[in-house]
């Protein structure tokens, strides 16, 4: 096994205003751009040669990563000028893989963290002679993801759409392994979706898809809260990644950042370079971007600061997303869910939320 695609061509709106201007996969995740941790573990297993299926802000991939030599990966970008959808994207790729066509290409979604064992899965999907071997993980609440049912010897038998009374817990990871032949059977030039169209179709055409089923750490980086949890979850090493720069623990300060002696930095918080933390503030579990400021007795909990953001002294920010550039006044209560724009400027203490504040 020595090569993989990664789509990385999704618009990330769930993410914005983070992913205005920056592609979701390049927001930087404890420390360094969120694919570093991916390719990371890919090169990990095995991986060699790496073809990133880029659509928006297509050129930042290349401008980070070049050549992959830094990464000890060769990489290659393949750019849609048109989003295809996530089999269109893996389609477009094809005349950059090497592959035979009974060789296995891993694909990943370019958004996804997880710990499990790709060499198992590929050793799985090559013991069995799948055509496509699916990552699967078993969820708490699976209503609101398509389920995967599969047989006892692990054939996938149905892919089923969100529904209210799911017959399996166990859910597409966005982790795959295909036969090279069958990426090449993706129709060209159309945008075709894996889930909806490919693997539905071969179903019915009775090829061997398999499910593979590992229970490691596994998170969707699609939203604003998971994407806070990821990152804190790679600071304090519940999920490794030898992409971190820096040991694990309560928290990661990139060179340049700052924090208050009396600061409290907890919950596997980043601080970006250059960002500041000032007296007497708490910044818990969260992220804050390069150049970001946290004020003088400011609480920010579960947040992520954009590069260059300031909240001001005193004010409380919970579940929050802040814009690159936002000003914060002081004494304002930001609180679970409210995203505010790049460059937007809250006066001091417009928006509180306690039942004492006056
Ligand atoms: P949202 O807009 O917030 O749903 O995010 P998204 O645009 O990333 O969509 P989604 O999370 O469903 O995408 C799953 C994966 O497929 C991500 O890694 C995307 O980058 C990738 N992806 C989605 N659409 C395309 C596409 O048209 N082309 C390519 N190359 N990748 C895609």
């Amino acid at each position: 096994m020595s090569e993989a695609i990664l789509l990385v061509g999704g618009k990330g709106t769930r993410l914005r205003p983070l992913t205005l201007n920056c592609a979701k996969p390049m927001i930087p995740t404890a420390g360094v751009p969120f694919l570093t941790h991916q390719l990371a573990r890919l090169r990990d297993a095995g991986v060699t040669h790496v073809v990133l299926a880029t659509s928006y802000r297509a050129e930042t991939f290349s401008a980070h990563f070049g050549d992959g030599a830094e990464l000890g990966l060769e990489i290659d970008y393949v750019t849609e000028t048109e989003p295809l959808g996530t089999g269109g994207g893996i389609r477009n790729v094809a005349d950059k893989l090497r592959s035979a066509p009974d060789e296995p290409v891993v694909i990943f979604n370019g958004d996804v963290l997880s710990g499990h064992d790709i060499a198992a899965q590929v050793a799985a999907h090559q013991e069995r002679g799948a055509d496509v071997t699916l990552h699967l993980v078993e969820v708490d609440d699976p209503r609101a993801f398509g389920c995967v049912v599969t047989d006892e010897s692990g054939r996938v038998e149905a892919f089923l759409e969100k529904t209210p009374d799911p017959p399996t817990n166990r859910i597409n990871a966005g982790c795959y392994v295909f036969k090279r032949s069958v990426i090449d059977g993706i129709p060209e030039g159309r945008p075709v979706s894996v889930e909806r169209e490919t693997f539905p179709g071969l179903l019915s055409s009775g090829a061997l898809v398999l499910g593979h089923v590992d229970s490691a750490y596994w998170l969707d980086l699609g939203t604003p809260a998971a994407f806070v949890q990821g990152s804190r979850d790679l600071v304090t090493g519940r999920i490794a990644s030898t992409a971190v720069p820096g040991p694990t623990g309560e928290k990661l300060v990139l060179p340049g950042g700052e924090v208050a002696i009396d600061a409290k930095v907890s919950g596997g918080t980043t601080v970006g370079a250059g960002a500041v933390v000032g007296r007497g503030a708490v910044v818990e579990g969260s992220v804050l971007l390069d150049g970001a400021v946290v004020e003088e007795g400011a609480v920010v909990r579960d947040s992520v600061v954009g590069a260059g953001a300031s909240i001001g002294a005193g004010a409380v920010l919970e579940g929050v997303v802040v814009g690159e550039a936002a000003r914060i006044g002081a004494r304002n209560e930001l609180l679970t869910g409210v995203r505010v724009w790049a460059g937007a400027e809250l006066a001091e203490g417009s928006v509180r939320f306690s039942s004492d504040a006056g």
